[in-house]
């Protein structure tokens, strides 16, 4: 998804998508988080009525109207494609969602009780100056809930291998703990979801694979083989425990 045409992109995976979740758990989200997960994540981070939340990197924000929907909170969704953007608005409808276009970092000046980044972690290949900007939004005693792919950074050939190798930036638990830390957030919540994430990684490479001439016809065929070939290496290393999940909550001490 390097160019900024995500309707095509949205219209060739709706159907693969919606087929590869179990019942009630697609909700338009451009990720392997089901839905069960995303309201799991947003209870830990204390997301409700009145509670404002930032959704870094919300794309055509699945999540964000499923947290509006059902949990009443404030919301701003933040992504840098204007076309995701535009079709999380039109999706949006009339919840009280607010949108805007904006490559991160920095993360534009606000302040928040809740920082979101769902499936992007990995994109950031300086993870140290991306904690900062949330850390500077967000209200003392705010939180930081995220989901995080785990392990050893990319061997050359693995990177080789991977499609869009420069937004696969892995990172070590105890690195990004450690990250975390000086940056004035402390981890008070952290599950490993691997296992369930590997099942939906599965999931949608087969559904992708059945419907792979529609997805050529609307993306391309090249672009269509790299989404396969993605797939096939994220269930292949998180399978075989080469990358971990974690879904993770850090909270800003209230001297920051
Ligand atoms: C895998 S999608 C996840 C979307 C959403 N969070 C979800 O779980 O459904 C990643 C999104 O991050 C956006 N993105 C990646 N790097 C970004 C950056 N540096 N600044 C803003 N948006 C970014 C992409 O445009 C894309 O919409």
């Amino acid at each position: 998804m390097r160019q900024d045409r995500r309707a095509p992109f949205v219209a060739a995976l709706e159907h693969a998508r919606a087929a590869a979740y179990p019942a009630g758990e697609y909700v338009g989200q451009e990720s392997f988080l089901r839905a069960a997960e995303i309201r799991r994540l947003a209870h830990r981070a204390g997301i409700g009525p009145g509670v404002s939340v930032l959704d870094l990197c919300c794309g055509t924000a699945g999540p964000g109207r499923l947290l509006v929907a059902e949990l009443g909170c404030g919301y701003l969704g933040l992504d840098c494609s204007a076309s995701a953007v535009e079709i999380a608005r039109r999706l949006a409808g009339d919840l009280p969602c607010r949108f805007e276009q904006a490559q991160i970092p920095p993360v534009p000046d606000t302040r928040v009780d809740v920082v979101l980044l769902l499936e992007t972690m990995l994109a950031f290949p300086d993870k140290p100056t991306l904690l900062a900007e949330v850390v500077r939004v967000l209200a003392p005693g705010g939180r930081f809930a995220f989901t995080v792919e785990e392990g050893r950074p990319l061997a050359p050939g693995e990177r080789a291998r991977m499609p869009d190798a420069d937004t696969v930036w892995l990172v070590e638990l105890a690195e990004l703990r450690a990250m975390l830390g000086a940056a004035g957030l402390t981890v008070t919540w952290q599950e490993q979801w691997s296992v369930a994430h590997h099942a939906t990684a599965t999931a949608l490479l087969a559904s992708y694979r059945a419907d792979a001439g529609t997805v050529a016809r609307h993306v391309g065929a090249t672009a269509a083989a790299e989404l396969i070939a993605a797939h096939e290496l994220w269930c292949d290393w998180l399978g075989g425990g080469r990358v971990r999940k974690f879904a993770v909550v850090a909270r800003k001490g209230v001297d920051r």
